[in-house]
């Protein structure tokens, strides 16, 4: 595994966006991460150009489906030679099982990741779609059934990271995005932040940072500044 704990969120709605960006950050301290968004637009051919600069990539589609569908995208997305990829984990253990079995095959197996409860959920809308535990409880029970059924771990808060770890133990991943580093300007719409010391003690695998390294005048200059951080 490479030492840099970066993943740059891509989120640009065009593959020459992305590919122009891209080019000008180094592909030896940090990964990318695709989202709906640009991959809707561009397709597969983004990923295989991103492999060609040299990126390992982490596909975001959240992927939720029963589990002979997800099992087939998951495949395909194998194919594709992804570094990562994620599913939602209330698609159900049969469906976690199934996607983990997908990878197994796979020459480089990706590693699978779980979305537990999309933070932009509170226990208002979890009450509405029926569920009655709270976000932080609901969190640590679709984490734990990740894990059970084969996951490699969860995206989630850095401030979940410490109680995930310590349920969950070293080995499972932790991928947290809501990362601003120390003397950014704003949060954008993030509400909780943490810089990425904070979020590396907390236990936190890998920092998922978007806008502060996508929208800075020089972003190697902040990736480096990210990673002497550490
Ligand atoms: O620009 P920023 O650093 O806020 O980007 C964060 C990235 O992480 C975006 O691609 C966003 O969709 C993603 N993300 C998030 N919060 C989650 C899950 C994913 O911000 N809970």
């Amino acid at each position: 595994m490479k030492p840099s704990p970066i993943i740059v969120a891509l989120d640009f709605s065009t593959q020459e966006a992305a590919l122009e960006f891209a080019r000008r950050i180094p592909a030896d301290k940090c990964r990318v991460k695709v989202g709906f968004e640009l991959f809707v637009a561009a397709g597969p051919g983004l990923i295989e150009q991103l492999h060609k600069l040299g990126f390992e990539v982490f596909l975001d589609l959240k992927f939720h489906d029963i589990p002979n569908t997800v099992a087939s995208v998951c495949r395909v997305a194998a194919d594709l030679g992804v570094w990562m990829l994620n599913v939602h984990a209330s698609g159900g253990r049969r469906m976690i099982v199934a996607a983990r079995e997908a990878l197994e095959q796979a020459a480089h197996r990706p590693h699978l990741i779980a979305v537990t409860v999309l933070t932009s959920m509170d226990a208002t809308d979890l009450g509405e779609v029926g569920i009655a535990r709270s976000p932080e409880q609901q969190v640590l029970h679709l984490a734990s059934l990740a894990s059970d059924a084969g996951a490699d771990g969860v995206v989630c808060s850095a401030r979940e990271a410490a109680a995930l770890r310590q349920e969950l133990g070293s080995d499972f991943l932790l991928v947290t995005p809501g990362i601003r580093p120390a003397g950014s300007s704003g949060s954008d719409d993030q509400r909780r932040v943490m810089t990425p010391a904070e979020a590396m003690t907390a236990g936190s695998d890998f920092l998922v940072i978007g806008r502060p390294i996508t929208q800075a005048a020089s972003p190697g200059d902040v990736i480096n500044e990210v990673l002497v951080s550490l």
